[in-house]
């Protein structure tokens, strides 16, 4: 879910063009100056990954690129933090994946 409106103490929501990019194959709508985050959090998407010791599920945590916790894997890129990585026209992001450090 996006928020669509602001406060009326707010300045309005401004959005960069929507571009498409495709979580786990699948083509879903994003702004452009979004991060990768926002757009699985966007999309119902709490579990980024799993943990390759125990499979505990991850998402996000501290949003701001300490935790690296929110691991995906972007073009075949892995382990880029979701909290940090601007979504661009294109992308192909990869949750679930197996990350080995
Ligand atoms: S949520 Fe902590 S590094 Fe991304």
């Amino acid at each position: 879910m996006r928020v669509t409106q602001s406060s009326q103490l707010l300045p309005p929501v401004q959005r960069g063009p929507q571009i498409t990019v495709t979580i786990d194959g699948q083509p879903v709508a994003a702004f452009t100056g979004e991060t990768i985050a926002a757009v699985l959090l966007a999309e119902g998407r709490r579990r980024f990954r799993h943990t390759l010791k125990d499979g505990a599920p991850r998402g996000l945590f501290c949003g701001m690129g300490v935790c690296f916790e929110c691991l995906v894997t972007v073009d075949g890129e892995p382990n880029l933090r979701a909290c940090l990585t601007p979504v661009t026209d294109g992308m192909a992001i990869e949750t679930e994946a197996v990350v080995r450090l």
